[in-house]
């Protein structure tokens, strides 16, 4: 299938701490951007990729151009929120595509057979398809404790989902062209509070009636948003490169 890539590259990165929007932050002397791109590249699956980088931002914008080759690079400014930045790149990355998947630059390291898997079973006859991992932590839901329980604390357990039946989920997610195309045209209908509810693509999908499949994804694409994150992935790509 012909498939094109989103990767959103715009978000402020505010808990990373570095005082850079994120995809420009080092990574083992790279950006995370130019890691994440590279990522894509070697999964062979690209025909084209458009990249949504913060307003008036030369570095990432240098580094598409850098990465641009055979498979073009492009990028566009990005949005207020994750999903408006998805819409512009989606728009920027153009038409005639039978399969469209969007990347976060965050998870800069996910292996090259991650995006494989997600492309195949959109070849299989997937219309969502997203990488999706088991949890290792017991999920709690919380609500705030009663007025007279705030001097013990602050929330209380409302209950316990049973752990087997919950996953961490990762990107690439991967969409038929038309479904994700249509699903951000509804997005653009919603009021701004039903829209900042939509925390990925998959969900936006779903609220439209499309079945969501799960392929494995990998633990190596963590999403970097702490320097806790950044500490894991520099000891990831050293111990690559060993
Ligand atoms: O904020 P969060 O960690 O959920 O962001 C996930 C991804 O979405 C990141 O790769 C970030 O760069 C991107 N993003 C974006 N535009 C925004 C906010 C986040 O491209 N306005």
């Amino acid at each position: 299938p012909r498939i094109g890539v989103v990767v959103v590259a715009a978000g402020s990165g505010q808990r990373l701490g570095y005082g850079l929007p994120k995809a420009q932050v080092p990574l083992a002397g790279r950006t995370i951007l130019a890691h994440a791109l590279e990522g894509i590249l070697a999964s062979g699956i690209a025909e084209r990729i458009c990249v949504a980088v913060p307003p008036r931002d030369s570095v990432l914008r240098e580094v598409c151009t850098g990465a641009s080759g055979q498979v073009p690079v492009t990028a566009v400014e990005g949005g207020a929120s994750r999903a408006a930045s998805v819409s512009r790149a989606l728009a920027g990355l153009g038409p005639d595509l039978d399969g469209i998947l969007v990347h976060d630059a965050a998870r800069a390291l996910t292996p090259p057979e991650v995006f494989v898997r997600v492309v195949e079973a959109l070849a299989a006859g997937a219309k969502a398809v997203i990488p999706a991992v088991p949890v290792a932590d017991t999920i709690k839901t919380a609500v705030p404790s009663a007025a007279d329980q705030q001097a013990i604390a602050g929330e209380k357990v409302a209950g316990t989902p049973d752990r087997s039946l919950l996953r961490a989920v990762q990107t690439p997610q991967g969409f038929d062209a038309a479904a994700l195309t249509a699903a951000h045209r509804s997005l653009a209908a919603m009021g701004p509070l039903e829209a900042e509810g939509i925390t990925d693509d998959a969900m936006l999908v779903e609220s439209q009636g499309t079945e969501v499949f799960l392929v494995p994804g990998s633990p190596e694409a963590l999403k970097i948003t702490t320097p806790l994150d950044l500490m894991t992935a520099e000891a990831l790509v050293a111990a690559r490169d060993r």
